[in-house]
């Protein structure tokens, strides 16, 4: 029966992952749709200022419904809020010049916007003021051209901000580079569109401007408030800017006190695989990196989300401070949640002495990131290896074309890379005319050997399909010999920039490559450890064990020698059913 800590509340587990950056960037994304919205309408002004007007209706029923409210002004505020929170929060500014323009741009769009704001939204709130696009452009372009100019800095600033944070979010995905292209030439054309419908419009309404009644309605207290009102707006901005200034000050000097704070509370020491260094406790493993030039690895700029600053702890690893929500969630997408030794360098700010080893290489990059869903830091487990070999490839490439050689080596690496998918292996690795799969990287070690058991089986039916049609062709029948062992090994992401590949290194899968060699010697299809054949639970007495000696090893290998490999098929259902009747 299921128990209620058995049922997986998705909900829930989604929630883990949300952090102050998801937060911030869920309000910046309606800010972005707002910013889309009025520069749709903007570009409408390509037409005509009718059309722009018309527009403008449904801006304003979108934004100034309560729906709309409720989104836009809440995420103004928390995402202005989180932004000083960020520079609060982040203690080093050797940042790339994207991340410096975005922060720089957030700060500067509050004070840039609040005039428009204020004069747009709280005119027409407070005191029932009808706004409209001609009205707005004689303002901006006519009336207070030093206006206009801000106005103008404003979107294109608030634009660029809302670009960079969309570019940092989207280049993590897989997807992103697919569309890149078409993300950047809307990026590139929606302003320009829009500025130049603005443009169109400000002709317009310079030549609406030469009537002396449309002049007398675009400026009437109706429109554009009474002195009285108009300077209560005014004071309004002033306070605001002035809170705002406030805010910031506030925000560097705290900023300053926890600088003395940290210093006061004393220094630990890092100790990487090639250096030591000294930081103030409260940095991040990454912060103090940066601070010190250690190369160190950080695709998404230490926001807890690409995991390729990832650190092995050496040694004790109980008084660190436990990982939070976000950074368990990002761990247990790349398969470390159960290892408490593996931490984010981002998010880790220990508060004693410690030896890390970073584990991926500094110069991994977002392409990385997209190949791996789901990396692998590098541990030891128990795996079974497998090689696959074709044989006399050597004399058919001297006999045959080169055409015939490569389509009947893809042939049978494609029949036996099926047999090990469905056996539930994976293949690792092509090399030349054979290749090495992995079984057990996701299951339990008898598991593991009766599934490579299973695909040897499955290589012999699929490579026996194959002679049939190879012979009705004229060609050649393929041979073949598979060498398969098991053992504790390493397995992690090897290589370097593009081409790290998961791989597994140590004397079993060296052994499993002897045994396949062995082959040939042997006369058999495959040679099997002992090991492995126990383990699966196959009947001791139906295979002869031979102890050969391998190169490379001391001592002699118990092996298992199956001269055909499609008879593994029936003793593995022998032993199954063995296994049934025992039950
Ligand atoms: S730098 Fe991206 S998760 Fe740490």
């Amino acid at each position: 029966m299921t128990t209620l800590s058995q049922i997986n509340f998705r909900p829930f587990h989604l929630a883990r992952g949300v952090g102050v950056r998801q937060v911030r960037l869920a309000c910046g994304s309606v800010l972005f749709c707002y910013l889309l919205s009025h520069y749709i309408n903007h570009a409408l002004g390509n037409i005509s200022l009718d059309a722009m007007e018309y527009g403008l209706g449904f801006h304003i029923a979108l934004w100034q419904s309560w729906i709309g409210t409720l989104l836009l002004y809440p995420s103004f505020a928390i995402h202005g809020a989180l932004g000083l929170w960020a520079l609060y929060q982040r203690r080093y500014f050797r940042w790339k010049i994207a991340e410096v323009t975005q922060l720089a741009l957030g700060l500067s769009i509050p004070a840039l916007l609040c005039t428009h704001l204020i004069g747009e939204r709280l005119g027409v709130t407070l005191y029932g003021l009808q706004r409209g696009y001609a009205q707005a452009i004689y303002a901006l372009s006519i009336a207070r051209p030093d206006l206009g100019a801000m106005q103008t800095a404003v979107v294109l600033v608030a634009w660029i901000h809302g670009c960079i944070g969309i570019y940092f979010w989207l280049r993590l995905k897989r997807f992103f580079p697919k569309i890149a292209p078409v993300l950047l030439g809307v990026a590139v054309l929606l302003p320009v569109l829009a500025l130049l419908g603005f443009y169109q419009q400000i002709k317009t309404v310079e030549r609406l401007a030469l009537e002396p009644e449309w002049r007398a309605d675009i400026q009437s207290p109706a429109r554009i408030g009474t002195a009285a009102e108009r300077a209560n707006l005014e004071r309004l901005r002033n306070g605001f800017l002035l809170a705002y200034a406030a805010a910031i000050i506030a925000v560097l000097a705290a900023r300053g006190i926890r600088r003395i704070d940290e210093r006061r509370r004393g220094m630990i020491r890092l100790t990487y695989p090639d250096r030591t260094i000294r930081v103030p406790k409260g940095l991040s493993v990454l912060e103090a990196s940066y601070r010190h030039h250690v190369p160190h690895a950080s695709v998404c700029g230490g926001k807890g989300r690409c995991s390729t600053c990832r650190i092995r702890i050496l040694g004790d690893h109980d008084g660190l401070p436990r990982p939070s929500a976000r950074e368990a969630y990002v761990l247990e997408r790349i398969g470390a949640g159960a290892d408490p030794s593996v931490r984010l360098a981002c998010q880790l700010r220990p508060a004693t002495d410690l030896a890390i080893v970073p584990l991926l290489p500094p110069h991994v990059d977002a392409a990385f990131v997209h190949a791996k869903g789901r990396g692998h830091p590098g541990e030891e487990r128990y795996v079974v290896s497998m090689f696959v070999d074709m044989r006399g490839s050597t004399q058919m490439a001297a006999d045959q074309l080169p055409f015939d050689t490569v389509f009947a080596i893809n042939r049978f690496l494609g029949a036996a890379s099926r047999a090990v998918m469905q056996a539930g292996g994976k293949v690792n690795q092509y090399l030349g005319d054979g290749m090495l799969a992995l079984f057990g990287v996701d299951s339990n070690p008898q598991t593991a050997c009766r599934q490579a058991l299973d695909a040897a089986a499955m290589v012999a039916v699929n490579i026996a399909q194959l002679n049939r049609q190879f012979t009705a062709a004229g060609r050649d029948p393929i041979r073949f010999g598979i060498g398969i062992n098991g053992g504790e090994v390493i397995v992690g992401d090897i290589g370097y920039g593009d081409h790290i590949s998961f791989t597994a290194l140590g004397d079993a899968v060296n052994v499993a490559a002897r045994l396949q060699d062995l082959t040939k010697e042997l006369v058999c299809q495959v040679a099997v450890s002992d090991e492995v054949y126990g383990t699966a639970g196959l009947p001791d007495d139906a295979v002869p064990v031979t102890e050969i000696s391998v190169r490379g090893r001391a001592a002699p290998v118990a092996v298992r020698t199956i001269v055909d490999a499609e008879s593994l098929a029936a003793m593995l259902k022998g032993s199954d059913a063995t296994a049934a009747a025992a039950e």
